[in-house]
C-alpha cells in the first residue's frame, strides 16, 4: 500500500521518524499503520495485528526519554517525536527440538537443552524488554529451580516476539525457555482432563465418522448458514 504522507504539521497529525527518515502522519495510528500509510511494504514484520502472534517486535525512542523502548508495533500508538523501526522481525535464537516422549526428566534436561538457563545474572533487561509485561527473569530462575507450574503460568501471555533474547548478557533465549516449560508442564505435570480423554477415545473410535463425512461434504456457503443458523 502506498499513500503518502502529509508534507507538514497540522492540527491532527503527529512528527514522526521511521528509520531515520521523518514523516507527519495522522495521529492515533498505530506504529504499523504509520508505517503503511508512508509507503513502507512490509513483507515481514505483520501477522494478526493483534497483539497475538508477536510478528512485530519493535524499537522507539521518545524525545523525552533517549532510552530505546520495545514494543509490539501494531500496538503501540505514534507519538509526537518519536522515532521508530521495526527490528529484524525474527533474532536468531537456538531451537532445541524437544523429543519430550523419549525425556524421563524435563526438569533436568533442560540444563542439557538450555544449559545457560542457569546463568542468569539477574539484571533483569529481559523483563524491560517484554512488551507483553511478563516478569521474564522471574519465569528464568523458575525454569532453573524446576518450578514449571509457576514459571508456564508467567510465560503464557507470550508471543515468542524474541525481544528478550539480543538483551540477555548470559545468551539465554528466555522465550525459548519458557515455551520448554509451557510444554513440559502440559505433557507430564498437569492434570488430565478425563473428559478430553473420553472425547479422544471417541473420536479414535469413529463415533463422529458419519457426521464428518456429512460436514466434509458440504458447499462453504452452506457451511457458512449451518454456523449461521
Ligand atoms: S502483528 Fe501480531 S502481534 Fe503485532
Amino acid at each position: 500500500m502506498t499513500v503518502s504522507s502529509a508534507k507538514e504539521k497540522t492540527s491532527h497529525t503527529v512528527k514522526v521518524e521511521i528509520m531515520g527518515k521523518q514523516h507527519y502522519v495522522p495521529e492515533g495510528l498505530t506504529m504499523l499503520q504509520a508505517m503503511w500509510h508512508t509507503g513502507h511494504e512490509l513483507t515481514r514484520g505483520v501477522g494478526c495485528l493483534g497483539g497475538i502472534c508477536g510478528a512485530c517486535p519493535s524499537k522507539y525512542t521518545t524525545p523525552e526519554d533517549a532510552k530505546i523502548k520495545t514494543a509490539l508495533a501494531c500496538q503501540t500508538q505514534v507519538e509526537e517525536g518519536m522515532s521508530f523501526s521495526l527490528t529484524a522481525a525474527y533474532y536468531p535464537n537456538r531451537k532445541v527440538v524437544s523429543d519430550f516422549k523419549k525425556m524421563e526428566d524435563p526438569k533436568q534436561e533442560i540444563f542439557r537443552l538450555y544449559p545457560e538457563t542457569a546463568l542468569c545474572r539477574n539484571c533483569d533487561a529481559c523483563t524491560r524488554a517484554c512488551p507483553k509485561g511478563i516478569d521474564v527473569r522471574t519465569g528464568v530462575w523458575k525454569a532453573a529451580f524446576g518450578q514449571f507450574k509457576e514459571g508456564a503460568d508467567l510465560f503464557l501471555s507470550c508471543v515468542m516476539c524474541s525481544l528478550c533474547v539480543p538483551v540477555c548478557i548470559a545468551d539465554i533465549a528466555p522465550n525459548q525457555v519458557g515455551l520448554y516449560m509451557r510444554r513440559a508442564q502440559g505433557i507430564f505435570f498437569n492434570e488430565k482432563s478425563s473428559h478430553l480423554l473420553a472425547r479422544l477415545e471417541e473420536i479414535e473410535q469413529g463415533k463422529f465418522d458419519a457426521e464428518w463425512e456429512q460436514l466434509l461434504s458440504l458447499s462453504d456457503e452452506a457451511i457458512i448458514s449451518k454456523s449461521l443458523a
